[in-house]
């Protein structure tokens, strides 16, 4: 299992030469400059046959590097005196990542192989990130200034409908405070990038009439167990993004008022949007929901908006990247210079009715939102952004 052992071993199977690209990448693309530890451990478990073969346990959409990174983290949190938890600060960890780090890490899961094999078969990559709320923020006031009045708010892909609660999160963009006035002490921040001053980018939120979520695999945070696994894609030097999402957790859990319904976004979304009650506009959320859809799917998931929107106004709010946005419905070109920055999320706003329709990009942003760039109008292609900007 020594490190650095191969690219040609592995056997010359194309998906574990996939998986090993794909660590590189994630190391690269994700984890540099945001992960000391998960950029070396996604480098070392791309030249690692053994590890690789392990992820080949889960099925092979849920092949990821994050899936895991978070098999590991979850075990760790029962483990915190192991070598590795040393390495995690959310585990107490104040061990710099040095050459032990690596060996440590395959110990670890040589150790806990036979469980991480039943978590990696069982489990799915589950994240909620409730910075989002702040595109979400960005969209409903992009809509309320084209529909001004109540609306129902839908996610798609809501995980465990965190962001559903938008209006109970207290707001720091850019420095600036923005918070309903009867927000909890869940505080999230942002940056604002690109010159321009953060006072008021967020309007007051309109009154949101209902919400629900759907999603594939919904989280139930009341459960434990659930709680745990979502807790466990939170990357180990993220201490205070664990305090947030524990805070989040804890409020979903006391209000009891979301509910995320098992479902397929790309064949339930028009279902789902024809039972709610009333006629008022329904505000589409999706937040890195393409990623997890083949190119059919997406298409698929672009109809069911189109064909309820002959019923209803529909706005779909997104952060998305940009290359998979171009995919959909023709909002960017997909052969233009911002489909390729996907390395960014694009925030955006489409606004359907029976006749009309109206396209906004609103901003590019961190895909975690820990910073954007408002958009400087509503076609940017944003080529004033430098490329290094992420
Ligand atoms: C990366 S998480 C994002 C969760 C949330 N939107 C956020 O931003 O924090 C993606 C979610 O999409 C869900 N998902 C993937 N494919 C789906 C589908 N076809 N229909 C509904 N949900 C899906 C996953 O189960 C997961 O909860």
């Amino acid at each position: 299992m020594a490190e650095g052992a191969g690219d040609s071993a592995g056997g010359g199977d194309p998906e574990v030469q996939r998986l090993r690209r794909l660590f590189r990448f994630f190391a690269a693309t994700q984890c540099r400059g945001r992960s000391p530890v998960y950029e070396a451990l996604s480098e070392g478990v791309a030249g690692d046959d053994e590890l690789l073969d392990l992820l080949m346990s889960a099925p092979g959409e849920q092949r990821r590097p994050s899936l895991l990174l978070a098999a590991v983290n979850l075990l760790l949190a029962s483990n915190p005196g192991s070598a590795l938890a040393g390495y995690y600060p959310i585990h107490g960890g104040r061990r710099p990542v040095d050459g032990r780090l690596m060996p440590a890490f395959a110990a670890f899961c040589a150790e806990h192989r036979a469980e991480l094999g039943r978590l990696l078969r069982t489990r799915s990559t589950q994240t909620n990130e409730i910075r989002r709320c702040v595109a979400l923020r960005l969209g409903l006031d992009h809509v309320h200034r084209r529909w001004p009045g109540p609306v129902a708010l839908v996610e798609a892909g809501a995980s465990a409908g965190l962001n559903l609660l938008l209006d109970r999160y207290r707001y720091r963009i850019g420095g600036q405070e923005a918070s309903p006035e009867d927000a909890a002490p869940v505080t999230i921040t942002c940056e604002v990038r690109g010159g321009i001053p953060a006072e008021g980018i967020l309007g007051p939120v309109p009154e949101i009439t209902c919400r629900r979520g759907i999603d594939q695999h919904p989280v139930n945070v009341a459960d434990p167990g659930a709680r745990a696994w979502l807790e466990a894609f939170i990357w180990p030097e993220q201490v205070g993004d664990l305090a947030v999402l524990r805070g989040a957790i804890d409020l979903a859990v006391s209000a009891a008022t979301v509910t995320v319904a098992p479902g397929d976004a790309t064949t339930d979304t028009a279902r789902l949007l024809e039972e709610l009650p009333g006629n008022e506009p329904v505000v589409v959320f999706t937040a890195s929901l393409l990623s997890y859809l083949t190119p059919d799917a997406r298409t698929a998931f672009a109809a069911q908006l189109r064909q309820a929107a002959a019923h209803r106004p529909v706005a779909w709010v997104f952060a998305e990247a940009p290359g998979l946005v171009a995919t959909t419905d023709h909002l960017i070109a997909p052969d233009g210079p911002l489909a390729r920055r996907n390395s960014l999320y694009l925030v955006g706003a489409t606004l359907r009715d029976a006749d009309r329709r109206d396209d906004a990009l609103l901003a590019l942003a961190d895909p975690y939102l820990r910073w954007l760039a408002l958009a400087r109008e509503k076609t940017d292609d944003f080529q004033w952004l430098p490329a290094n900007a992420g």
